[in-house]
Parts: C-alpha cells; sequence; structure tokens
C-alpha cells in the first residue's frame, strides 16, 4: 500500500521535497495529491520543475477562495481520492488550508495521518495558519515537532507523548540540498545588479498583514526609510496576494524594487548574501536563521521563537518606527547563533518512523 503525500502551495513542495526525494531513492509506494491551492507558474510549477520532483497522480485545481469555500473544495475531493487509492498513511506540512483539508480527510476515513512541522503555535488566533495548526496536530497520529519547543506545545494541549517525534524540520535538508546547486546554476545577484551583504531582501504576504492597508502601508514606509539610511537596495520578490492588494488600496511601492515571486535556487541565493531579510513568511524567518543572515520578523509574534531565541531573528511588527529600530538592532548582531532545525536528516528520519509502522 503507498503513502499520500498531499501538498498544494509553495511551501509545502518545498518541503516535502527532502521526503519525495527520500521515497523516490527507497523505490517506495507513494503519489502526490496536489490540491491546487496555487496554481501561478512562479508559485507552483517552476518548484517542480527546479527540483525535480515528480508529477502529482492528482491535482484537484482548486484555485483561490474564501477560507471556508477552498478548504471545502479539498475535503470533498481529497475525500474521494483516498476512498479510490486506500493510502496506508497521509502525510501533510505546514498549516495552509491544504494541510488541515487533507489531514481532516485522512482521519474520517481512519487512514494515519502523519503532520510535518507538527506543535508550532503562534498563539494568535486571527491567523488563519494557527487554527489549521491546531485542528490537525489534533487529528494526526505522528506528530513530526521540528524542537523540543513545539513538542512542549503539543505535550501541553494533551497530545500523547508517544505520538510525538523530534526530528528537525525539512527546510534544513531543502536547503542543504539546494544551496551548492544554487551557486553553480544561477547567479540572481548579478541578474539585479546588487552587491553580496549590500541589499536588503524582503517578503511579505501574511493576509493579516498585507490585506490591511494601514499595516501594509506601515511596511511600505518602513521599507522606504530603511533603503534610504542605509543607501541599499530593497529587493521585494512579491507574493500574488500582495500585489493584488497593493492594486486595491492604490500603494505605490516608491524606490523599493518589486519583483516577480523567484525561483528556489535564485531566492536562496539572495537570502544568502542579503545584509539583512525583513519577513513575515515562516520559511523564510527559517532560512535565514539557517544561513545566518539577519531577520527582521514584519509580525508581533511568531510560531518559529527558536529563531529569536538563538538571537537570528527580531519582532518588529508593521509599525515604521519599530521596523526601522529593529533592522539598526539586528544589522548590529553578531551572527554567530546556531541552526536550531536540525542537520538535514529530517525527511528521512520521518520516512523510516512512518515506514516502521507498517
Ligand atoms: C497560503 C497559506 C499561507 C502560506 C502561503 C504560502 C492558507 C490559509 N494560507 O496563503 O499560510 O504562507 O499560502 O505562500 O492556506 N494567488 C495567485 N496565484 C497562486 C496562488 C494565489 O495569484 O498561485 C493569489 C490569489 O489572488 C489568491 C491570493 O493569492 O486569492 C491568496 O492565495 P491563498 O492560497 O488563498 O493564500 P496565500 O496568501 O497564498
Ligand atoms: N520562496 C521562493 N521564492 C520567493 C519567495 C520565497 O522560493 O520569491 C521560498 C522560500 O525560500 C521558502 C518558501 O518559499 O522556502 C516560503 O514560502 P512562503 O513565504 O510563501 O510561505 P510560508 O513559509 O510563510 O508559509
Amino acid at each position: 500500500m503507498s503513502v499520500a503525500i498531499i501538498l498544494g502551495t509553495r511551501p509545502e513542495i518545498i518541503k516535502m521535497s527532502p521526503i519525495i526525494r527520500e521515497y523516490e531513492r527507497r523505490g517506495d509506494d507513494y503519489f502526490i495529491l496536489h490540491t491546487g491551492q496555487h496554481y501561478s507558474y512562479s508559485m507552483d510549477r517552476i518548484f517542480f520543475e527546479q527540483l525535480h520532483l515528480p508529477d502529482a497522480r492528482y491535482n484537484l485545481n482548486v484555485g483561490s477562495g474564501l477560507q471556508g469555500e477552498q478548504t471545502g473544495k479539498m475535503l470533498t475531493q481529497i475525500e474521494r481520492v483516498l476512498i479510490n487509492e486506500k493510502p496506508r498513511a497521509v502525510l501533510v506540512q505546514g498549516d495552509t488550508n491544504t494541510v488541515l483539508a487533507g489531514a481532516l480527510a485522512a482521519a474520517k476515513l481512519h487512514i494515519p495521518v502523519g503532520h510535518v512541522e507538527a506543535g508550532l503555535r503562534s498563539n494568535d488566533r486571527m491567523m488563519p495558519e494557527e487554527i489549521n495548526r491546531i485542528l490537525t496536530d489534533h487529528v494526526s497520529d505522528y506528530l513530526f515537532a521540528p524542537t523540543v519547543e513545539s513538542r512542549q506545545n503539543l505535550l501541553r494541549e494533551g497530545v500523547p507523548e508517544e505520538k510525538i517525534f523530534v526530528c528537525g524540520n525539512t527546510i534544513v535538508d531543502a536547503l542543504f540540498q539546494n544551496l551548492s546547486i544554487s551557486e553553480d546554476r544561477v547567479d540572481p545577484l548579478k541578474e539585479l545588479g546588487v552587491l553580496s551583504g549590500n541589499y536588503l531582501l524582503v517578503t511579505a504576504h501574511r493576509q493579516e498583514n498585507v490585506d490591511d492597508p494601514g499595516k501594509l502601508s506601515g511596511i511600505l514606509e518602513g521599507l522606504e526609510r530603511i533603503a534610504a539610511d542605509y543607501a541599499m537596495p530593497v529587493i521585494y520578490p512579491m507574493h500574488p496576494r500582495t500585489r493584488k492588494m497593493m492594486e486595491q488600496f492604490g500603494l505605490q511601492a516608491g524606490s523599493i524594487r518589486c519583483v516577480e515571486p523567484l525561483d528556489y535556487l535564485s531566492f536562496l541565493q539572495l537570502e544568502k548574501h542579503a545584509g539583512l531579510i525583513l519577513t513575515d513568511s515562516g520559511g523564510v524567518q527559517e532560512e535565514a536563521c539557517i544561513l545566518h543572515t539577519p531577520c527582521a520578523t514584519l509580525r508581533e509574534n511568531t510560531e518559529r521563537p527558536e529563531t529569536v531565541t538563538v538571537g537570528a531573528n527580531i519582532l518588529v511588527g508593521t509599525d515604521p518606527e519599530a521596523i526601522v529600530e529593529g533592522v539598526r538592532v539586528m544589522m548590529a548582531r553578531e551572527r554567530a547563533w546556531q541552526n536550531p532545525y536540525g542537520d538535514g536528516t529530517t525527511g528521512r528520519k520521518i520516512v523510516e518512523i512512518v515506514d516502521a509502522e507498517e
């Protein structure tokens, strides 16, 4: 019997890639079910091509929509596939609507669910992702917690100890597997005309930030001020949600250089060589920490507190004054912190655990 890997968005493709590669290496029976939550070439297909991932056996083409509408469409269609395929386990990764739909459909069919990146908590239920994380964790059978802190979160909520496996985050595997390939294959600094250490890299797409005109304009103002203070270009590969909201609110980017979302190999290089990263992305907070590039997070909270504890990250929110101050602090920070997310063998550990339970 096979294992179903359910994914649907950019970060899930990247963070599932080490698990997919491990199944390929072992020649095990597995298949990919893509919900189609992300569908633009630059948010989806480009990652399959660049990471040499096999095509999904199913693409549900669910697309965009309201939270319940999108999740509901996925749930209905995932259930049909799972009834048909009868996998021995389902793996989901992270905190998107795809993850909740996949986990819920499988749990109701009594198919064991493995949640990769379990136990993260921002303690902020205004985020759709926080609801998805909590619900997914509580219907899962294998909780692959990246750190001891995420394990503690689960224990605090009464998740039985024997279901929890602390095994790092597959983002480290993905980064290690692709960084040297990236160095050989792409040169985004040259393409963008920037110098190592002499530009700022930005990503921001969280619903609670960019769907709020006050917060989005606060971020843009903060970025403009930093660009002027440090005389550095600000490169902003812009998520389609943010682009849409900028147009809707009639906001201008000023001196900020907005570009299309980038391929993974180019983005890794840009993260590695940035003077500083500003982001509200979960994965980018982790990658900045692993790459030893200081990070200022454009949020009031984070479900990745380990990055703050080790000194790699600071929470600055969306107020321009606080963004400027946070950047000042991080620019002066020694880059000597330890990566808290493991040694790049998480994918293999997860596959071994799921296989051992057969
Ligand atoms: C989703 C996840 C978020 C994750 C992010 C990764 C949820 C609740 N949110 O947010 O946790 O961090 O993916 O990037 O699951 N759009 C396109 N092309 C696409 C995809 C989206 O143009 O391929 C635009 C559409 O206008 C859409 C908007 O982006 O309405 C938002 O897409 P959606 O999938 O609802 O959420 P994300 O913001 O991408
Ligand atoms: N990423 C990318 N190109 C970009 C921006 C991000 O390849 O232009 C990658 C980044 O390296 C990370 C992942 O996308 O691995 C993060 O995804 P995102 O920020 O969309 O989602 P989140 O992590 O916040 O859920």
